[in-house]
């Protein structure tokens, strides 16, 4: 079994697959971080389908990088746009896993959830954007 963590909001969810085993959800490349997500219920956001037009299934590696597909033109390419990049940056739906692998969501993804699919950057939390708008 191959194990995949991923950290959203410093928690991590951990899900657990068999290679082969399961069942294509139409979402980014087969065994990428996206079609796992789809699968199991991760709520890793994608805004193109997995089709590598987009940057809201970006994820950060954080363990096991050299379990990933070798990242291609068009996946450096679009991560290039990407707010937030780092150099351990990947597309959830272009990076296939072939090994246990830990990522985490950045911050700018789970405010593109929390907020309905309005991209935020920084740490702005429901709160903070309460406050924006009481303020003249
Ligand atoms: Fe759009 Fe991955 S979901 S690039």
């Amino acid at each position: 079994m191959t194990k995949v963590t991923y950290i959203i909001d410093g928690e991590p969810t951990v899900i657990e697959f068999e290679h082969g085993k399961v069942p294509y959800s139409n979402h980014g490349r087969p065994e990428s971080f996206l079609d796992l997500a789809k699968h199991f219920h991760v709520p890793l956001e994608h805004a193109c389908g997995g089709s590598c037009a987009c940057t809201t299934c970006h994820v950060i590696i954080r363990e096991g990088e050299e379990n990933l597909s070798e990242m291609q033109d068009d996946e450096a390419d679009r991560l290039d746009t990407a707010w937030g990049l780092t150099a351990q940056s990947r597309l959830g739906c272009q990076a296939v896993i072939s090994g246990d692998v830990v990522c985490e969501l950045p911050m700018y993804t789970r405010n593109y959830v929390q907020e309905g699919g309005g991209i935020q950057l920084g740490k702005s939390t429901k709160k903070d954007r309460k406050a924006q708008e009481v303020t003249p």
